[in-house]
């Protein structure tokens, strides 16, 4: 039997620098890059387009089921399709990953987004970033990272992503929304935000880019490439 193809898994909180080493390290390889994050994100819009009323998890699971999601490599970089229609920008605002927060605390959306997530682990290999991507979705990873930066680093480095986007935001503010992000990954009952045992801790405060993505290569096994 073939042995499945390898996987790097890099979880952690929001703002850590996951999105981007995660791409760039998935680059470098030559591998599949999930990002489990955007999937919950989609569900989030397809709930909010479909009007759906958020305390009522039996509607957001069937929601779940129904979304199809579709990512394009295209020439602006990946952009996400929610039951066909372009979500690319709808999906990285602050007021989606709040919902897709929200959404990812129930526990049968996760469970009905597990094989989807699986379903991405095709040779070469996969670099996974997310919460769960060590700890549930990929627990026989072949390399595991837990990427981290104070809340305040985060704060700092999502305020001048904004920005420089124009979109008016305080820091203040940024800094209140990922430490409250935090407390609710963290403290959710199923697949709470945490570190597989045999993952590497990186902290990413005041490291650059290029110099994470080092560490994270680092860590992936010759052979699996
Ligand atoms: O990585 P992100 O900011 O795009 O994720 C948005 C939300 O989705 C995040 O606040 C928690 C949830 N999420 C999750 O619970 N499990 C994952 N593997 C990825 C994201």
């Amino acid at each position: 039997m073939t042995p499945p193809a390898p996987v790097l898994t890099i979880d952690g909180p929001s703002g850590a620098g996951k999105g981007t080493v995660s791409r760039i390290a998935a680059s470098r390889l030559g591998w599949h890059y999930l990002d489990s994050g955007a999937l919950y994100r989609a569900v989030g819009v397809a709930a909010s387009w479909a009007d759906l009323d958020l305390s009522d998890p039996a509607a957001l699971v069937r929601c779940t089921f129904d979304t199809s999601i579709e990512f394009r490599d295209g020439a602006e970089g990946l952009r996400v399709l929610v039951n066909g229609t372009d979500a690319t920008g709808e999906l990285r605002l602050e007021t989606t990953g709040t919902l897709a927060s929200a959404i990812a605390a129930i526990p049968e959306v996760r469970a009905a987004l597990k094989e989807r997530q699986r379903a991405f682990r095709r040779p070469p290999g996969l670099v996974a970033d997310g919460r769960d991507m060590g700890t549930v979705i990929f627990p026989d990873a072949t390399a595991k990272v837990f990427l981290t930066a104070s809340a305040e680093e985060r704060a700092r480095r999502r305020h001048k992503q904004l920005k420089e986007k124009g979109v008016p935001v305080t820091f203040a503010g940024l800094l209140r929304e990922i430490l409250a992000r935090d407390a609710r990954d963290a403290q959710r009952a199923v697949a709470p935000l945490r570190p597989a045992e045999d993952a590497v801790l990186i902290d990413t405060t005041g490291l650059s880019i290029e110099a994470a993505v080092e560490r994270v290569l680092a860590l992936v096994p010759v052979r699996s490439v």
